[in-house]
């Protein structure tokens, strides 16, 4: 007889009955879960998407600490307008383009980041002004209408002069463009990106702040204990399991998602089969999210000093 596992959500009552190590598998392949903030941030770029073309097009700054789904959400959004190709004018369209900010900030090294977001490789014989005329011809040919920079901080560890320049390219690509650029980065980036006084009156921003032990931390409780594959059923969604999630993870998503995680894979492996508060005083488990934290707490202490 086969175990039916009603504390499960329904579609998620299969993976439950898989042997131990499929479970396991399951729980570290990556997927997308719905999260409040990050549904309203999607919003945010759909309304950019729509936005009609003008002189002066709005901006957006998505902003919040390493680890909150920055690059999540950019991401899911690039997937939901992923490209098409249409077969009778032979012209694929890219609506949405995602590019990493190169380490090192100039501006050569930009445009082939953005030119091989966008499929081209080999592009080492272009000079770089050969370079910023073919991305912003594939732009406008591929029909870009929203680019996504992500991890715009990178552009900090260049010199301010660099940092001035590319601020510059940025301002260039949406004027001659006039498409909405999303820049998606740190506290840190949102602050060099609003010193440039020609760009800060067009950004908008839209920060994604940590969990707080509230609504919305008891619907992700909530739906942990409905969707992990665990034979018997959790106790996540009290008071003393959010307040220890909180404090192990100072409300970082990726932290809950890690933490939540290791639990359930420990829970799969021990045969406890549940997680409940005391699964979250595992030292194995929470030696890897301390040391995270640590570091954290250090850039906390440098950002203190230097206000
Ligand atoms: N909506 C989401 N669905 C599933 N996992 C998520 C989601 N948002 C964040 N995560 C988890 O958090 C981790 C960190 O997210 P990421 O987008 O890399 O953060 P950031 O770019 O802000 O540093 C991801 O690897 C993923 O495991
Ligand atoms: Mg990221």
């Amino acid at each position: 007889m086969t175990a039916i596992y009603e504390h499960l959500f329904p579609m998620y009552r299969e993976q439950a009955g898989l042997p131990d190590q499929d479970r396991i598998d399951w729980l570290r392949r990556d997927r997308w879960i719905s999260l409040p903030q990050a549904d309203a941030a999607l919003e945010r770029l759909e309304d950019l998407l729509t936005y009609p073309q003008r002189g002066r097009m709005p901006c957006l700054l998505l902003f919040g600490s390493t680890g909150m789904g920055k690059s999540e959400i950019v991401n899911r959004f690039a997937e939901m307008h992923s490209p098409a190709y249409d077969v009778s004018s032979g012209i694929a369209a890219m609506p949405v383009v995602v590019v990493q900010m190169p380490p090192e900030p100039s501006d050569e090294e930009f445009y082939i980041e953005l030119l091989r977001a966008m499929n081209y490789a080999d592009l080492g014989h272009f000079t770089a002004r050969g370079l910023r005329a073919l991305a912003h011809r594939c732009l406008a040919e591929f029909g870009v209408k929203i680019l996504i920079l992500d991890e715009i901080d990178k552009m900090l560890a260049g010199t301010p002069r660099q940092q001035r320049v590319f601020l510059n390219t940025v301002r260039f690509l949406t004027n001659d463009l006039r498409i909405p650029i999303v820049c998606a980065g740190t506290e840190d980036a949102r602050i060099a990106v609003l010193t440039d006084p020609n760009l800060a009156d067009r950004f908008g921003a839209f920060e994604l702040v940590p969990w707080r032990n509230d609504h919305a931390l008891r619907q992700l409780m909530a739906s942990f204990s409905g969707l992990l594959p665990l034979q018997r059923p959790s106790v996540l969604d009290v008071q003393d399991v959010r307040q220890r999630v909180l404090a192990l993870t100072g409300g970082i998503t990726g932290r809950i998602f890690r933490l939540v995680e290791a639990a359930a894979i420990a829970a799969i492996r021990n045969g406890r089969e549940m997680i409940d508060a005391s699964s979250l005083d595992d030292d194995d488990l929470l030696l890897p999210l301390l040391s995270m934290q640590v570091v954290a707490g250090n850039r906390r202490a440098v950002y203190r000093r230097r206000a």
